[in-house]
């Protein structure tokens, strides 16, 4: 008999958690999320994770001395819980040293746009803005930059002329919610 241990991944989230929904829900998870990490004790993702089982760690890093100290009190609850990969998905906040030390090459990230164009925030109205009309999703690896590291998948989403921030985010999202699941399982596979 032969078996496999699955790779064991937290999210780290910020607010209303549709991409960590929809990898819960996904039959295609080859991984297990064993912990959400949310710097916001009010947003909509807790109650998610709390539907799904998945250990929440909740920390307000304005209750630390410094971003440093924060991500110390992070990284003793991903050790404890054996944490072989980190996934943001919308998680607000830039990855500092201590947890880029701790997992090099470990830490994913999905933004709603063809990096390197339009890093940052409100990477979907940036794009109308300026008028593009193909833009689309990005999937990378984490350095200590916005939005700058190495760039693992894309898949390009239409802008139509008559799209507004929220047409034009749910298409992304949509793609979003199928990409990243099918990623996180290639690369924690290769390298696991
Ligand atoms: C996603 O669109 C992602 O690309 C960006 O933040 C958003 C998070 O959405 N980084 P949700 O919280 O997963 O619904």
């Amino acid at each position: 008999m032969s078996f496999q241990v699955r790779p064991r991944v937290a999210v780290f989230a910020s607010g209303k958690g549709s991409n960590f929904e929809a990898m819960m829900n996904s039959p295609e998870r080859e991984f297990d999320v064993v912990m959400l990490v949310c710097d916001r004790p009010k947003a909509h993702v807790i109650g998610l994770a709390a539907g799904f089982g998945v250990e929440t760690v909740v920390l307000d890093p304005d209750q630390f001395a410094s971003k440093e100290e924060y991500e110390r009190e992070i990284l003793k609850k991903l050790k404890r819980a054996n944490v072989q990969w980190i996934v943001l998905a919308g998680y607000m906040r830039i990855v500092g040293k201590v947890l880029l030390d701790a997992y090099p090459n470990r830490i994913l990230n999905i933004h709603p746009s063809l990096l390197p164009a339009f890093p940052g925030k409100d990477a979907v109205k940036q794009a109308l803005d300026y008028g593009v009309k193909v833009s689309g999703v990005t999937i990378h690896y984490v350095d200590e930059g916005i939005d700058t590291g190495p760039i693992i998948a894309q898949e390009p989403v239409t802008v139509f002329p008559k799209d507004t921030v929220e047409t034009l985010q749910k298409r992304i999202q949509q793609v979003e919610h199928v990409l990243y699941t099918k990623v996180i399982n290639e690369v924690t596979q290769q390298s696991s």
